[in-house]
């Protein structure tokens, strides 16, 4: 998209803050030029240098920032719906990852999967976002747990952005569980893989953020701070599994590292919310992996509002705890099991999910300067937005990048 255009007949969504909700535009016009939005405002201000782009006339439809998906593990060998069988029989996640079900099994089945069965599936669960307006989607490492397959899984992560119109973040999470090779030698895993590894994936730039699974489960805060020392070494923005399960003051952790997000978060403490909101750290909320694993321990929506953390919302797709490749129905269950306002969940895939990547800027905003990276939808107010449960209103993408 290089030449100028002019969208027209539309209403804006820019999610600016401090002025109307969802920085709500009803007539409004965005200029592009190079990729680029160059102007955004109400139709009647517009400027007259930008009459001569060419209109392309919306008919009315709503315009919101192309949404973003800051927390994924999309891309994995099997699916885990055996265990989903379980856990409804009874059995807990914590069992079922104790007795080498869980994340190990799907490490077994993704190693044991080739490239080409890897990206094949990775792709029906992207294409699914894609056609719910996503334009950014993160992706984890953490389903190979050896150097070389975890940086497989990346270089894999990488490889999806040139086949399809998307912007891939890859985080490196070789901290996520135990392999077998390395039982009851979890600090010896820490340094040999996870930290060793972090320097040969981050030395081939397959690394854009470091990520663990800070729980019983998984590894302890001081294991965790290992791995963020070395990050910190290596430039890289951190970011944690937290309080998912329990309350190991991994969110705290993440804010002594200046970090990006904190993600899960059921059970943190509401009186560490102000020290929370003190750091800066984005606060990551995950509903797909509340409802799959029936959890009834709510994250302190309330605290972190009222403490004005900026709050994301993401799918956390992956085959155990969150089967769920749709941003739409993410944001219906974070409004209908949170009671998070419509706006705030718009906020929180666009502005706020940016921020957490690390991309403010660039997108998550519809403003002067930014990627040009916009949804239209077929809807009249952006509460429709979080409103619907299946079906896609989007009519379609527009995009920056010539490819897409
Ligand atoms: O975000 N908690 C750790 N990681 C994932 C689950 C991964 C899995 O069960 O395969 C999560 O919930
Ligand atoms: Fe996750």
């Amino acid at each position: 998209m290089q030449h100028k255009i002019l969208l027209t007949g539309c209403r804006l969504a820019t999610m600016a803050e401090g002025g109307e909700p969802y920085g709500l535009i009803k007539d409004g016009a965005v200029a592009i030029e190079a990729g680029r939005i160059t102007w955004v405002g109400p139709r009647d201000d517009l400027p007259e240098e930008y009459s001569a782009y060419e209109v392309e006339d919306l008919e009315g439809r709503l315009v919101t920032p192309a949404l973003i998906d800051c927390h994924t593990h999309l891309l994995f060998g099997g699916n885990r719906a055996r265990e989903f069988e379980m856990r409804l029989n009874g059995a807990s996640y914590e069992e079922i990852a104790r007795s080498g079900g869980g994340i190990v099994s799907t490490v077994n089945a993704t190693r044991a999967a080739s490239d080409a069965v890897l990206i094949a599936g990775a792709l029906k669960r992207l294409d699914h976002l894609i056609a719910e307006g996503v334009a950014v989607v993160e992706i984890k490492s953490g389903y190979g747990l050896t150097i070389k397959q975890e940086m497989r899984m990346l270089r894999l992560a990488r490889q999806l952005e040139t086949l399809r119109p998307v912007k891939i973040v890859t985080t490196w999470l070789a901290a996520h569980a135990l392999p077998a090779e390395y039982e009851d030698r979890a600090d010896s895993y820490i340094d040999e893989i996870a930290i060793a590894g972090m320097r040969h994936a981050a030395a081939e730039g397959l690394v854009d953020a470091v990520d663990g699974f800070c729980e019983s489960i998984g590894f302890s805060p001081e294991q965790i701070a290992r791995v963020f020392d070395a990050a910190k070494e290596l430039g890289l923005p951190v970011k944690l599994h937290a309080e998912q399960l329990s309350d190991l003051k991994g969110a705290l952790l993440v804010g002594e590292y200046g970090g990006l997000s904190a993600d899960h978060l059921e059970y943190l403490a509401e009186s560490d919310v102000p020290a929370f909101a003190q750091s800066g750290v984005i606060a990551v909320i995950l509903p797909g992996a509340f409802y799959t694993l029936r959890e009834t321990k709510l994250p302190p929506i309330e605290a972190l509002r009222e403490n004005n953390v900026p709050m994301a919302i993401a799918t956390d797709c992956n085959p155990g705890s969150s089967p769920l490749s749709s941003i739409l129905t993410a944001m219906n269950m974070a409004s209908t099991q949170f009671a998070m306002t419509p706006e705030e969940v718009l906020a929180g895939v666009t502005r706020n999910a940016a921020q957490a990547l690390g991309l403010a800027g660039d997108y998550g905003t519809l403003s002067a300067g930014v990627r040009a990276e916009l949804a239209v939808w077929d809807a009249d107010h952006p509460s429709e937005l979080s409103y619907w449960i299946g079906g896609s209103p989007l009519f379609k993408r527009i995009s920056a990048e010539p490819n897409r």
